[in-house]
C-alpha cells in the first residue's frame, strides 16, 4: 500500500504545512505518549521556521494522494567544525497511516540525502517501549545513550540548598544574552560541558566563545523563548552555572536546559546549590511555572543525585539511536 504515499523535499515549510505538520506530530504524541502536554501550534512553528545555531534543516511531508499530510520528517545537518559529520533525524507518522512503511520511506529517504551532504551519524530519540523504539530496534539503528526523563514539581521541590553559604562565591543572573562583561568566562564554562557524558554516540564536540554564546541567546529569543541562566562566580570566573528554558506561549512548564561545573570548582555542592536558586527565581518571578522537566544520561550519576535531591521524579526513559551511515 505504501505506492498511494507521496514524499517530497519541502526547501521552506509554509504556515499550512507547519500546520499539518503539529497535528501529526500532536496525534503521534497523544497515542504514543498519553497525557504528556502537546506542543502548541505556534511552538512548533517557530522551531520549524526559526535557523538553529551552527545547523541548517531540510524536510519531507508524506501525504495520501488526497493530499493529507500522514508523516512528517526533519533533519538537522549540523555546521560547526567538531560535529559536521552528524545529523539529527524527527520522524513523525499519523497512527492512523502506521505499518504501512510510510516511516521506513521517509526514513530511507533522509539517510539518502544525509549520505549526499556527506554525514557518517544519524542521531534520532524513541521513547521506551514506544513504536518509534520498535521502529529503531527493527532497523540498522544502535542504541548509544539512554537518558531518564525526569519531572519537578516546583511546589513541591526541596529548594533548600539554595539557603547554603559558599565563601568567595556569588550568584549572578539574567534573562536572555549573557551581560558583556561576563561572555567569555560564560563561553569557558560552558566547554566545561564538553565531558558531559554521551555514552556511545558519536557526538562530536563544538567549542564556544563569547560570539557563539550570543548566537544561542538569539536563536532561542527569535523563537520567542526565555532563557534564564544562574552563574556561581568567584571573582570573575564563572565556577557553574545553569540555564532554564520557558518556551514560547508556555504557560505551566519550563524545561532545564545545560546545568555545568567547571571541573576546578567540582565537589563543593555548587550545581546543587545553583539549581535550587533556580527554583527560586522560578517562583519569584514566574510564579505560574509548576513544573521543570529535565533528562539525564543514566550513567551521570552526579547530576541525577542532585536532581532526585531537589525532588525531581522520573517520568520516562528515552533512547538515543544512532544509524551509521555507509560511505561517509
Ligand atoms: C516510528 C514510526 C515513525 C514508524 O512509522 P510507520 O510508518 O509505522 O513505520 P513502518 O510502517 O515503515 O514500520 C516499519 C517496521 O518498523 C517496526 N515497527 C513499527 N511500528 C511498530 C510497532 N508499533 N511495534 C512493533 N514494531 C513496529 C516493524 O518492524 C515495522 O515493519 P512491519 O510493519 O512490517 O512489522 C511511527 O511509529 C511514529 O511516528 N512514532 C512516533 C515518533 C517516533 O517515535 N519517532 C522516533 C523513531 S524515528
Amino acid at each position: 500500500m505504501s505506492q498511494q504515499i507521496h514524499i517530497a523535499p519541502v526547501a521552506w515549510l509554509s504556515a499550512e504545512q507547519t500546520a499539518a505538520w503539529h497535528a501529526v506530530v500532536s496525534a503521534a504524541m497523544e497515542h504514543d505518549l498519553p497525557g504528556r502536554p502537546l506542543p502548541s501550534a505556534k511552538q512548533v512553528h517557530a522551531q520549524l521556521t526559526t535557523p538553529g545555531l551552527d545547523s541548517r534543516r531540510l524536510f519531507w511531508l508524506a501525504t495520501e494522494t488526497d493530499g493529507s499530510v500522514v508523516g512528517v520528517a526533519g533533519l538537522r545537518l549540523f555546521t560547526a567544525a567538531g560535529q559536521d559529520h552528524l545529523v539529527e533525524l524527527e520522524l513523525h507518522v499519523h497512527p492512523a497511516a502506521r505499518r504501512r512503511g510510510v516511516g521506513t520511506q521517509l526514513l530511507s529517504t533522509a539517510a539518502f540525502a544525509a549520505q549526499v551532504e556527506q554525514r557518517r551519524s544519524l542521531l534520532t530519540v524513541a521513547t521506551d517501549g514506544t513504536a518509534g523504539d520498535a521502529f529503531c530496534t527493527g532497523r540498522d539503528f544502535r542504541r548509544v545513550l539512554t537518558l531518564h526523563q525526569l519531572l519537578l514539581s516546583v511546589a513541591e521541590a526541596d529548594d533548600s540548598a539554595a539557603d547554603a553559604e559558599y565563601p568567595g562565591y556569588e550568584l549572578a543572573g539574567w534573562t536572555g544574552t549573557v551581560p558583556d562583561h561576563l561572555a567569555g568566562t560564560f563561553a569557558a564554562a560552558k566547554n566545561a560541558m564538553n565531558d558531559m557524558p554521551t555514552g556511545d554516540m558519536d557526538y562530536g564536540q563544538s567549542d564556544w566563545d563569547a560570539d557563539r554564546v550570543r548566537k544561542m541567546a538569539q536563536v532561542l529569543a527569535d523563537r520567542g523563548d526565555t532563557l534564564l541562566t544562574l552563574a556561581a562566580l568567584k571573582g570573575d570566573t564563572m565556577g557553574g552555572y545553569t540555564e532554564i528554558v520557558i518556551r514560547a506561549g508556555e504557560t505551566r512548564q519550563a524545561l532545564q536546559y545545560d546545568t555545568a561545573v567547571v571541573p576546578a570548582h567540582r565537589g563543593h555542592g555548587l550545581g546543587l546549590w545553583l539549581k535550587a536558586a533556580m527554583v527560586r527565581t522560578l517562583k519569584d518571578t514566574y510564579p505560574a511555572i509548576v513544573e521543570i522537566e529535565t533528562d539525564n544520561a543514566d550513567d551521570n550519576t552526579h547530576m541525577l543525585a542532585v536532581n532526585r535531591r531537589l525532588g525531581f521524579r522520573s517520568q520516562q526513559i528515552v533512547h538515543e539511536y544512532q544509524l551509521d551511515l555507509p560511505g561517509a
